[in-house]
């Protein structure tokens, strides 16, 4: 039986993401910074987008960085520029936001899935490997892992395997800028990486915003064509691109969040470190004798080389539906990453995918929820957080 959380008090909300907060204390440098870009009357592209992709090159330690107008966009971009064409397969996880699938279908290619690691819920490798080593996938050009809820894949071995194989890596960071696997940063990871700036991103624009780090000066420069309509020079298209550009304000907002980057997220790793505390001592983590009674609760593993950036809280919940309804009840912010795996999104029936392919990712998708987190989130509401689910189970 769970037992109450102590100092916890009645709450009458806990959002599950407040960006409210973080405006109060960075507005006069956002409206300053809009105001630069307004008193240029230079709105795409130029000075403010260039000076983001050289700052957000040198955070990722990458060589450049190209903006673009979203995640998905860059993740497009990132594949085309690896040479991904019509017939390629590229191999992803089936757990993942909708586009790191979708992103490789739009360039022509086939999305290939394996299942996930249960402990991280990023793409296992070993599931990868074995399809690499039994010479399945002929057409294989490309491994895009996604670095889901802030946490690094496994990207030790998706370098041996990019390598060995001879495919192009390319990581899916949307929701991981500022993660580390050992000492590199998200964005140095592989031939490139796709960063989304979506509102609720840790590092986030006030619109759709994304941006690809690479280290190829080749690939920088076919991804600076293809997000202009394929062309270099005004008029000239060498080949069928996109409109995907930045906007100067858009990228003038992001330089000023940049800065704060780094704090907010160790406020995240923190409060993430808080909420474990919470529930290991609320006793909804103890497992008891019999099998039968597993833990309530499962909280989010981190593995040993990876620096998490808890983009996500995310624990696996028995009875995920009928806790999610209760904390609704109670105005406290909950959300599933992600209620469909992506192998049975009816778009890509053609994929030929039944349930129980990928037993991992849809358990995963039955049992996750994700919990209020944001840097600005006090302890009192983690109390109340932590204090109803408690209920709950009572
Ligand atoms: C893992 C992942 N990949 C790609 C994207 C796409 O980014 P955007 O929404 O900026 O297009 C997202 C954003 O939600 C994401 O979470």
């Amino acid at each position: 039986m769970p037992a109450s959380v102590p100092g916890s008090q009645t709450l009458d909300s806990v959002p599950l993401l407040d960006l409210q907060r973080q405006y109060e204390q960075i507005r006069a440098e956002v409206l300053a910074a809009v105001g630069r870009v307004c008193a240029s009357q230079h709105y795409i592209l130029g000075a403010e987008v260039e000076a983001l992709e050289r700052e957000l090159a040198s955070f990722c330690g990458a060589k450049d960085a190209i903006g673009c107008a979203s995640g998905t966009d860059a993740l497009w971009l990132a594949l085309v520029a690896a040479g991904i064409q019509p017939g390629d397969h590229v191999f992803t996880t089936p757990f993942s936001f909708f586009a790191s699938a979708s992103a490789i279908a739009r360039a022509g290619a086939r999305p290939v899935f394996a299942d996930i690691d249960p402990l991280t819920f990023n793409l296992d490798p070993a599931k990868v490997e074995s399809h690499l080593r039994a010479g399945k996938h002929r057409a294989l050009r490309a491994l895009l892992p996604v670095h889901l809820y802030g946490q690094c894949a496994d990207m030790d071995a998706f370098s041996q395997l990019a390598k060995e194989f001879d495919l192009a890596l390319i990581e899916d960071a949307a929701q991981a800028i500022g993660a580390r696997w050992r000492d590199a940063s998200a964005g140095s990871l592989g031939e490139s990486a796709a960063f989304s700036f979506y509102p609720t991103k840790n590092l986030s624009a006030y619109g759709d915003a994304g941006l690809v780090t690479t280290n190829s000066a080749d690939a920088a420069a076919h991804m600076r064509r293809l997000r202009n309509h394929g062309g270099s020079r005004r008029y000239v298209h060498e080949e069928m691109g996109w409109n995907s550009r930045l906007d100067a304000i858009q990228a003038a907002i992001l330089r000023v969040k940049l800065k704060f980057v780094d704090g907010w997220n160790q406020s995240r790793r923190e409060r993430a470190a808080k909420y474990d505390q919470l529930f290991a001592a609320s006793g909804l983590t103890s497992t008891g004798q019999q099998p039968e009674n597993a833990a309530p609760i499962r909280l989010p593993q981190t593995s040993e080389h990876a620096h998490h950036v808890f983009h996500q809280y995310v624990v696996r919940a028995y009875r995920r539906d009928e806790l999610r309804e209760f904390l609704t009840a109670r105005k406290i912010g909950n959300e599933i990453y992600y209620p469909i795996p992506l192998h049975l999104q009816p778009c890509f029936i053609y994929l030929g995918h039944l349930e129980g392919d990928f037993p991992e990712a849809e358990r995963a998708a039955k049992e996750v929820l994700a919990l209020p987190m944001f840097p600005e989130l006090i302890e009192e509401e983690q109390r109340w957080v932590v204090q109803s689910i408690a209920d709950f189970y009572c």
